[in-house]
């Protein structure tokens, strides 16, 4: 008698001795794969012949506009924010300002501001407004294709209105030998103005 339990499962062929049994595929494979089958033809419809769903294309075009969306919602946000920034008189907070300046400016626009690799900050000429907003506004954000660079994350929001409230005093301070002047439109909103 033939206990054998694989009896009558062997299949005819046979590769270099190799024989292969007639086994049932595990139960839980066969039924992930009628799941995936079901789940094609759903996937399908939805995304292909009734067009409910986006494609790949469409659902970036709508990451994309949120995107715009959020960033120009934080720019106007950023803009109103600081619209109505005025620069301090407070002696020490100008202290401080002087200290930052000396630190991470000067290198590019001399300690007294004259100008060397940036722009002379003392003259009523500006390259990005002359407001004082203007200026913080270039100091955060900085111009990096020109080599200024952007502040924001160096500098927190305090040393930032320090230092440019520092700038805001050297206007009309005539420093000697100060690099000449980037444009010809004068722009006096400083202290100069007054003069
Ligand atoms: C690596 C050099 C460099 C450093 C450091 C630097 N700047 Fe500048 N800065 C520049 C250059 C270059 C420009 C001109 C950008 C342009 O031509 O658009 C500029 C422009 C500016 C302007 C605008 C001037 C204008 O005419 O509109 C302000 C304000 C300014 N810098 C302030 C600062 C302050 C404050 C700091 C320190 C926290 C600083 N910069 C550090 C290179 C530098």
């Amino acid at each position: 008698m033939n206990d054998d339990p694989n009896e009558g499962k062997l299949l005819e062929h046979e590769a270099d001795g190799i024989k292969e049994l007639d086994n049932l595929l595990p139960r839980w494979w066969v039924w992930l794969f009628n799941l995936s089958i079901v789940y094609a033809v759903i996937y399908m419809i939805y995304y292909h012949v009734t067009g409910t769903g986006d494609l790949q294309a469409a659902e970036y075009t709508k990451e994309w506009k949120r995107g715009e969306e959020i960033k120009s919602a934080s720019i106007a946000k950023f803009e109103s924010g600081i619209a109505t920034l005025t620069p301090t008189t407070d002696k020490a907070v100008l202290g401080d300002g002087q200290r930052l300046f000396v630190t991470y400016c000067a290198p590019c626009h001399r300690p007294d501001g004259g100008g060397l690799v940036g722009p002379n900050l003392c003259d009523d000429y500006w390259i990005h407004g002359s407001n004082y907003v203007d200026n913080v506004k270039t100091v955060i954000n900085g111009v990096p294709a020109k080599g200024m660079l952007s502040w924001r994350g160096v500098l927190n929001p305090d040393q930032i209105k320090a230092v440019t409230s520092y700038v805001y005093t050297l206007r009309g301070t005539k420093p000697p030998n100060p690099k000449p002047a980037e444009n010809t439109v004068t722009a006096p909103t400083g202290p100069s103005q007054f003069e």
